[in-house]
């Protein structure tokens, strides 16, 4: 795990507005972020500009929340990877759990928008997570293995992609899952790269954990071996997302 680069990404969903992007900007430009750690904020659509214009860039990576999978069109209310690239964003949040059962976004469409976006030269975070239902029901290893089958299809250059693993019965509920769980799940789906993809991508590429991590589940969350950073939602509006980033100081 120590060679993999700790990795913390601040999700804002549909959150805030530019009064409330500059508190957050502000607060991250001059903390003391560990060099350690890589980070990305991920605004909404209409704030990547503003966000990326504002963010310290030394430290401080942009991604947008979702794209679509053609370069332009008729594709009313979506954006393209060009246009997230073109308000000076590196990254996009792929296949997150509340456009899977928000959106009704299936793995066959995230598995083609993830090819689209490394096509035009973007870094991704994809996700993938198992509902409360499927863990009761014993499901959660052929729910993770099968949503990262139809990722890792379509990736060809992993030094492009962080995974995030988020639970759905995690997300926004204040329900953590013990590092105990997350390690399990982190631990079962490195070994399944392993033999899926090959040794290699799996011993480099950099697996989150996201749900409901705080300033105070962060530190033992992050020294589990297989977990190599968070993909943060609701404390990453708060100013203890920088306690997140420096989890393992
Ligand atoms: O993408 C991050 C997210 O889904 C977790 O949200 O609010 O539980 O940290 P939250």
């Amino acid at each position: 795990s120590t060679e993999r680069k700790f990795f913390v990404g601040g999700n804002w969903k549909m959150n805030g507005n530019k009064a409330s992007i500059d508190v957050i900007v502000n607060n991250l430009n001059t903390a003391d972020l560990s060099p350690e750690t890589e980070v990305v904020v991920s605004p909404p659509a209409c704030y990547l500009d503003y966000t990326s214009s504002r963010v310290d860039k030394k430290k401080i990576g942009v991604a947008a929340q979702n794209c679509y999978k053609a370069e332009k069109g008729a594709f009313t209310g979506d954006i393209s990877p060009a246009m997230i690239k073109d308000n000076g964003c590196e990254w996009v949040i792929l296949g997150h759990s509340e456009r899977r059962h928000v959106f009704g976004e299936s793995d066959q469409l995230i598995g083609e928008k993830v090819a689209f976006a490394l096509s035009q030269g973007l870094s991704i975070i994809p996700c993938v997570g198992e509902k409360l239902e499927e863990r009761e029901a014993g499901l959660t290893e052929e729910v993770v293995f099968r949503q990262t089958k139809a990722i890792a299809d379509n990736v060809k250059d992993w030094s492009k992609v962080v995974i995030a693993y988020e639970p759905v019965w995690a997300i926004g509920t204040g329900k953590v899952a013990t590092p105990a769980q997350a390690q399990e799940i982190h631990q079962r789906l490195r070994t399944w790269l392993s033999e899926k993809v090959n040794p290699a991508v799996a011993q480099n590429v950099r697996i989150l954990y996201g749900g409901s991590v705080n300033a105070a589940n962060c530190k033992e969350l992050g020294t589990q071996p297989d977990i190599d950073g968070f993909l943060v939602g609701g404390a990453s509006l708060k100013p203890e997302f920088v306690d997140i980033i420096n989890a393992r100081r």
